[in-house]
């Protein structure tokens, strides 16, 4: 396995720039099935996680072609099987997305369960009920969920939590279902928005992507389209803190700005300067941090995904910092990692007390998911002496070209390559 190699203590100076969303983009992968005619994409990004996603589909049927360096071009003229192995599902979670696609194209769907995962139980129980409103029969055996339905017929639906990937399961199955679909108590991330701008350019109509209430009315087919994936506001996150953690100064010349509001308004309420740049951001961090208060929450709240980064950074801040993931139950897995690194984090359920230190110092560490990997990193830029982090298929898995991109500005990281895998 891969290894990164990282001498910390360089202030990262320089521009960068974002690839597109990962989580924008595996929904989006799975909306092809919708449709007999081709769909281009652009601004894909190349990533493990998107690797697999193309793995999936193909074994439904579902051709592909890069087109370039991030355009993708998808045809699913006909569908050859409707089910989505357990290997797959396993490897990446956001494979059940495909459920309601498959569903509403093919009539049928066999979808692994994914089971449990690094960051805690992650239940189906939405994406299932969802659909089964919409009137399919499903059941579970031997470990897939098998779906059939004459043609799905739109309901109201509520969902008990705001779930991402059961908004994006139901809009799909919805968006070919006869008559009108209500999600109610949807998700409002940018990822769902960004699906639902694929879909209506395929034909579907949708209305209220973004608020809490979504509104599908079906229609009998969709057609190809083309469509450009949204910048990832995660990478731009995950690297506003590499500034800020180096005490460096970064433009990120094409942040989705709108989108970052509460990671902003942490940020700045702990030390660090943000300014509006061309249409991008500009992030600088100079002196000590400053400790905050900060709890994980659906969108517009400050995401889960960019918490593990928050804690690197709060592991260096002058004063003691409270941080309360409310999304998953399991998420602090890189806290002992960054206490190997000479932090002094306390995790008490599903709080974690920050106590900032002045210096962290390079160790070797290995994470259990893609964003404890980041947080990982994160505290290894700003190390003493030497950060080995193991297990980079992780970090792979989404995000592009990371040593690249934190290399071209100042970072001293490198790969060391595991040959033997090959
Ligand atoms: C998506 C993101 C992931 C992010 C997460 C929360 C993708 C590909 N992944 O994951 O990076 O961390 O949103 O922002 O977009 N839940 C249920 N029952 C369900 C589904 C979810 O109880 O049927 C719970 C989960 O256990 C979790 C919460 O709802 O506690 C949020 O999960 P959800 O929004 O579904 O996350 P994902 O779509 O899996």
């Amino acid at each position: 396995m891969d290894e990164l190699i990282i001498h910390g203590g360089r202030p990262l100076r320089g521009t960068i720039v974002l690839s597109g969303s990962k989580n924008a983009t595996l929904p989006i992968l799975m909306a092809s099935v919708l449709t007999a005619e081709p769909v281009m994409l652009s601004n894909v990004p190349r990533l493990g996680d998107v690797r697999t996603a193309l793995a999936l589909l193909g074994t439904l049927g579902v051709e592909h072609e890069w087109l370039g360096e991030h355009e993708l071009r998808l045809c699913a003229a006909r569908i050859l099987s409707h089910e989505a192995p357990y290997d797959l599902v396993k490897t990446m979670r956001a494979s059940f997305v495909v459920l309601g696609p498959l569903l509403a194209r093919a009539r049928k769907a066999r979808v692994a369960t994914p089971g449990g995962c690094a960051i805690g139980a992650r239940p189906v129980n939405l994406h299932v009920s969802g659909v089964r409103a919409l009137g399919a029969r499903i059941q579970l055996r031997h470990g897939y969920f098998e779906a059939r339905a004459e043609r799905l017929t739109g309901a109201r639906i509520w969902l008990d939590s705001p779930s991402v990937g059961a908004t994006e399961n139901i809009m799909m199955a919805g968006a070919l279902a006869r008559g009108r679909t209500v999600i109610e108590n949807a998700a409002r991330e940018p990822e769902v928005c960004d699906l639902a701008a694929m879909l209506t350019a395929m034909g579907a109509q949708i209305y209220g992507a973004g608020t809490h209430v979504i509104e599908i009315e079906g229609v009998e087919r969709l057609h190809g389209a083309q469509h450009r994936i949204i910048a990832d506001r995660i990478e731009a996150g995950s690297m506003m803190a590499a500034a800020a953690i180096t005490g460096g100064e970064v433009s990120i010349s094409n942040a989705p700005v709108e989108q970052l509001e509460a990671v902003i308004a942490k940020l700045k309420e702990a030390g660090v300067e943000i300014s509006s740049e061309n249409g991008g951001l500009r992030v600088a961090a100079r002196g000590q941090l400053r400790p905050v208060e900060l709890r994980t929450l659906p969108y517009p709240g400050f995401p889960t995904d960019l918490q593990a980064q928050m804690m690197a950074l709060l592991a260096r801040a002058r004063g003691t910092s409270v941080i309360n993931e409310t999304v998953f139950e399991n998420r602090f897995m890189h806290a002992p990692e960054l206490c190997r690194m000479g932090a002094d984090i306390l995790v008490k359920g599903a709080t974690a007390i920050v106590r900032g230190v002045a210096q962290l110092s390079g160790a070797q560490v290995m994470a259990t998911d893609l964003r404890a990997s980041m947080g990982l990193v994160l505290a290894g830029l700003a190390a003493e002496n030497e950060t080995q982090v193991s297990r980079v298929y992780h970090l792979d898995r989404g995000y592009e070209a990371l040593e690249r991109k934190l290399a071209a500005v100042g970072a001293q990281i490198e790969r060391l390559k595991d040959d033997s895998a090959e």
